[in-house]
C-alpha cells in the first residue's frame, strides 16, 4: 500500500461513482448509488479510507485531501442528478395531464322557452301594462270553487261543458276534489283574498274529459282575467280586450262581441277577432265566417261577487278566460294542439 496506488484507487472510484450517478434513472437508484459510494458506513470511499492507516504518516493528509475532493465531486453530481430527475418527473406529469384547449368543444344543445310559456308571458306583459297582476291558483280544485261558487250547482246542465277528471282523495269538509276545468275558480280565490280594486291575471293548466283532436286537448292552458272595482262596465271590458287584441295581432285587427252564455257572467260574450288567416274573406280556419273566437268574457254575476265576499251593490266586475294554446296556435300558425305537449324536439326547436 502506497500513496500512488491509493490515489489510483480513489481516481477509479471517482470514475465509477460519477458513471453510476449519471446512469441512475430514478430517485431510488440514485439513493442506492449514494449509499454504495459515499455512504458513511458501507460506502466504497469509507472502505478506501479505512486502509489509510497503513500509509506513512506524511502521506495521510494528502490522501485525506484527495478523498474529500472525491466525496465533494460525487455528492455534487448526486445533487445535480437529483434535481434533474425531479425536473424529468415533473415534465412527465405535465405531459400526462396536458389538455389540448384548441380541440373543438362538445356542442351544447341550446334550449328555448316553450311556445306556451312565451305566449303566457306575452299575454301577461300586455295586461300588465293595464295594471293586471299575475296570481297562481291550484290545478287540483274543489268542486265548490270550480263549479258551485261560480253559479254552477250540482246537476246543472252547464256542467256538461266542463266534464272532468275527479280526484279520489278525501277532504275535511266532504267537498270533492277534481282537476280544474278552467282557471275561473281562481276568480273566487282572488276575491276572497284581496279587496277591490282587483286586477288579476291567472294563467295555468286545465283539464277536461275531452275527445282529443287537432283543436281539443284533455290538458290545456288558460289565462283568466278579473277586474273588480266601483263603476266597472262592459265598455271597460271591450276597450281592454281591443287593446289586447291589437297588441297581439296588430293595430288594425277588427274585433267584435257576440252574445254568449256562462253561468258566472251576466251578460256573457264571446270575443272574436277577424280571421288572421284570411283577413275576413272566409277560409277553412275560421269556418268560412271570417271571424275567430279567442275568449269568453262577461260581467261578473252578482251571485259570484257575493260568493267572493264582495257587495254587488257597490262593486262591479268583468272577467274573461282564454285558451293560451289557441292564442299560441294563431300567433305561430300551428295547426294541431297536440304538438304542444308531445315533447318533440323537432317542434320545440322552432321557437
Ligand atoms: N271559464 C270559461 C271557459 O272555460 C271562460 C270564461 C272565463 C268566460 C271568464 C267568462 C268569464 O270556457
Amino acid at each position: 500500500m502506497d500513496l500512488a496506488s491509493v490515489s489510483a484507487d480513489l481516481a477509479a472510484l471517482r470514475q465509477r461513482a460519477l458513471a453510476a450517478v449519471a446512469d441512475a434513472d430514478d430517485l431510488k437508484e440514485l439513493e442506492a448509488t449514494e449509499t454504495a459510494f459515499v455512504g458513511r458506513k458501507q460506502g466504497a470511499l469509507t472502505a478506501v479510507l479505512r486502509g489509510i492507516g497503513a500509509l506513512p504518516a506524511e502521506d495521510r493528509p494528502r490522501v485525506g485531501a484527495i478523498a474529500n475532493e472525491v466525496r465533494e465531486a460525487v455528492e455534487e453530481a448526486i445533487a445535480e442528478r437529483r434535481a434533474r430527475l425531479a425536473a424529468i418527473a415533473l415534465e412527465v406529469r405535465l405531459a400526462a395531464e396536458r389538455v389540448d384547449v384548441t380541440l373543438p368543444g362538445r356542442p351544447l344543445r341550446r334550449g328555448s322557452l316553450h311556445p306556451l310559456v312565451e305566449t303566457t308571458r306575452e299575454i301577461a306583459r300586455i295586461f300588465g301594462q293595464f295594471g293586471f297582476v299575475v296570481y297562481e291558483s291550484p290545478e287540483v280544485e274543489t268542486d265548490s270553487l270550480n263549479f258551485q261558487a261560480l253559479n254552477i250547482p250540482a246537476d246543472h246542465p252547464a256542467r256538461d261543458l266542463w266534464d272532468t277528471l275527479y280526484v279520489d282523495a278525501p277532504t275535511n269538509d266532504g267537498d270533492r276534489l277534481l282537476l280544474r276545468t278552467h282557471t275561473s275558480p281562481g276568480q273566487m280565490r282572488v276575491m276572497r283574498q284581496t279587496r277591490p280594486p282587483i286586477r288579476a291575471l291567472l294563467p295555468g293548466r286545465c283539464f277536461r274529459h275531452e275527445a282529443v283532436d287537432a283543436s281539443h286537448g284533455f290538458e290545456f292552458f288558460q289565462v283568466e282575467g278579473l277586474m273588480v272595482d266601483e263603476g266597472t262596465t262592459m265598455a271597460h271590458l271591450r276597450g281592454l280586450l281591443d287593446e289586447f287584441a291589437h297588441a297581439l295581432f296588430g293595430a288594425g285587427r277588427p274585433t267584435r262581441f257576440r252574445p254568449g252564455y256562462y253561468p258566472f257572467t251576466e251578460p256573457s260574450v264571446a270575443f272574436d277577432i277577424q280571421c288572421v288567416v284570411c283577413d275576413g274573406g272566409g277560409c277553412p280556419a275560421c269556418g268560412r265566417s271570417g271571424w275567430m273566437t279567442i275568449l269568453g268574457a262577461g260581467m261578473v254575476h252578482p251571485v259570484v261577487l257575493r260568493n267572493g265576499g264582495i257587495d254587488p251593490e257597490v262593486y262591479q266586475g268583468f272577467a274573461f278566460g282564454m285558451g293560451i294554446d289557441r292564442i299560441a296556435m294563431l300567433r305561430y300558425g300551428i295547426n294541431d294542439i297536440r304538438y304542444f305537449l308531445e315533447n318533440d324536439a323537432r317542434f320545440l326547436e322552432q321557437f
